[in-house]
């Protein structure tokens, strides 16, 4: 069993590429209320969770959600690839504002594998090189995440690491 140690207020972001298991390992761990996933966002602002033209306006919208949660108190997870530093920078910067700890956990799975699975969605119409570039962007975060303000930095590797996980919450006072 891997254990996860995260502070029970968190801003916890989810890291990996699509098809890495973010959403899955997000509804295994926590409840559905404190997940905020870009693709619900995109759907709640443009009726389509694909729609990659409203996804500024998603995040957007995801942002003022996360924050409220965060100022009122609650843990909240980001369901997203969290791939590249600016879209992470937002998340730091918010659970900084709100007195909460910024928490990564990278979900790294092979890419062969996670293609398999995004290949075979009706929802992902990407191709191959666009997972190739989300694993580029991943290698990369791995040096960055903890010069970016993510005070723990979890790693997930592989399928079993990722099914023996189990999070803790660590009381804050
Ligand atoms: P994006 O939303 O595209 O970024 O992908 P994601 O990282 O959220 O991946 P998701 O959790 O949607 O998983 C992708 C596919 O892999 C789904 O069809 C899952 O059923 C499958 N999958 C995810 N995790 C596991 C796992 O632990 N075991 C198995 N067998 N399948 C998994
Ligand atoms: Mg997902």
């Amino acid at each position: 069993m891997t254990t996860l140690d995260i502070p029970e207020l968190a801003l916890v972001a989810l890291v990996g590429i699509s098809g890495s298991g973010k959403s899955t390992f997000a509804r295994r761990h926590f409840r559905p209320s404190q997940v905020l996933s870009s693709d619900a966002f995109r759907a709640m602002v443009a009726d389509d969770e694909n729609d990659q033209s409203a996804s500024a306006d998603a995040f957007d919208a995801l942002h003022h959600v996360a924050a409220t949660r965060l100022r009122r108190g609650r843990l909240t997870v980001v369901d997203a690839t969290n791939l590249q530093p600016h879209a992470r920078a937002g998340l730091v910067r918010a659970a900084r504002e709100h007195d909460v700890l910024p928490v990564a956990i990278v979900l790294d799975v092979p890419e062969a594998l996670a293609w398999e699975r995004t290949e075979g969605r009706a929802d992902r119409t990407f191709g191959r090189p666009v997972l190739a570039r989300m694993q580029r962007d991943l290698r990369r975060s791995y040096g960055q995440l903890a010069r970016e303000g993510f005070r723990k930095v979890h790693v997930l590797r592989g399928m079993a690491e990722i099914d023996a996980a189990e999070i803790r919450y660590e009381k804050l006072f």
